[in-house]
């Protein structure tokens, strides 16, 4: 498993992430064998949310795992607050930290590698987030910060507040939904790919060193579905079925080694819950496509360049 350095941590990290939105979808014994596959791999780092299953993917997770002090060393762990089910968003200073708590309780541990904001509550207040960040630094509860779906102004007021820094942005990222690639790629051209949805988040965090984390990197839209093997995606598929055959990998390994590519050293942030896809997808970090291999999986996408 190649490594790389979280944002500005001293957290050397896989450069595949395991997610654990859909742990509670299968069977405790299909849960056990996943887990037990992404330790094997050397893939031991893992994302969570309190929101997950509301709460329960976290807790399946420690069970699982067996949480005690000496399985604790041997793991990172991350999860996400401020998404308050039945409020929205909700990032005061009391909820950051009631929420923590309850993660921590949760997933069986005294701290997380990582916390991330979640999704981006209108009415935050920096200051309150400065003061919740202190408290679970200061106490030992939280050793690195991030945020998640956050536009480069919003992180840069955060960070006039916040003395830690951001180390992590978690976005939407997948070869067919990469906005932050394709605008860059067509900027100032007169079509609809010029605009540019994410406010320059891409080079943003590559200036600043923040991780990108890719959620969602094998769907083609807000949980519309994969587009591995998905007949609206016939160019693509066939492309990334003959890198698989060079490669002798399955389709996924491809699809993560094309974010992997990127020279942002992006962390995609795995979606499986199948133990064989799951085997298959971390292939991806032993391969390098070529430079023409990444623009003919980009065009077989349906993107364009000038
Ligand atoms: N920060 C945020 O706002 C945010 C939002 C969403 C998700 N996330 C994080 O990102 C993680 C990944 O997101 P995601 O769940 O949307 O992941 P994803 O990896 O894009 O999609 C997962 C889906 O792809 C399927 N799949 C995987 N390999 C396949 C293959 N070889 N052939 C066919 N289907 C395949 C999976 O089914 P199988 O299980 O059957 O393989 C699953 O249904 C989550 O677990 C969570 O940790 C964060």
């Amino acid at each position: 498993m190649r490594h790389i350095t979280l944002g500005k941590t001293n957290l050397y990290v896989p450069t595949i992430a395991i997610g654990c939105m859909h742990l509670d979808g299968v069977s405790r014994s299909q849960v056990e064998t996943f887990v037990q596959t992404a330790l094997d791999e050397g893939a031991n780092f893992f994302d969570h949310a309190d929101v997950y299953a509301a709460g329960k993917c976290e807790e399946i997770f420690a069970d699982v795992i067996g949480m005690n002090s000496s399985v604790r060393e041997k793991v990172f762990l991350q999860s996400k607050v401020g998404i308050k089910p039945g409020v929205s968003f909700d990032f005061s200073k009391k909820y950051i930290l009631e929420a923590t708590d309850a993660v921590l309780k949760r997933l069986k541990t005294d701290y997380l590698d990582t916390l991330l904001l979640h999704r981006p509550d209108a009415l935050f207040e920096p200051e309150e987030v400065a003061e919740a960040f202190d408290i679970l630094s200061e106490s030992g509860k939280v050793r690195n910060f991030g945020v998640s779906n956050q536009d480069p102004n919003m992180i840069q007021l955060l960070q006039k507040y916040v003395k830690q820094p951001i180390a992590v942005n978690q976005l939407q990222l997948s070869i067919t939904n990469a906005t932050m690639i394709t605008q860059t790629l067509n900027m100032n051209m007169s079509d609809d790919l010029a605009i540019d949805k994410d406010n320059g988040i891409l080079n943003f965090c590559r200036l600043n060193d923040i991780t990108i984390q890719a959620w969602s990197p094998l769907q083609y839209g807000f949980f519309a579905g994969t587009f591995l093997g998905n007949d609206k995606f016939p160019e693509l598929n066939a492309k990334l079925q003959e890198l698989a055959d060079k490669y002798n990998t399955g389709l996924g390994a491809i699809a993560f080694a094309w974010i992997l590519r990127h020279p942002a050293k992006i962390q995609p942030v795995t979606g499986t819950v199948n133990p064989e896809h799951l085997k298959d997808i971390l292939k991806a970090a032993d391969i390098e496509l070529t430079r023409e291999e990444w623009y003919a999986i980009y065009l077989a996408a349906g993107h364009r360049l000038p």
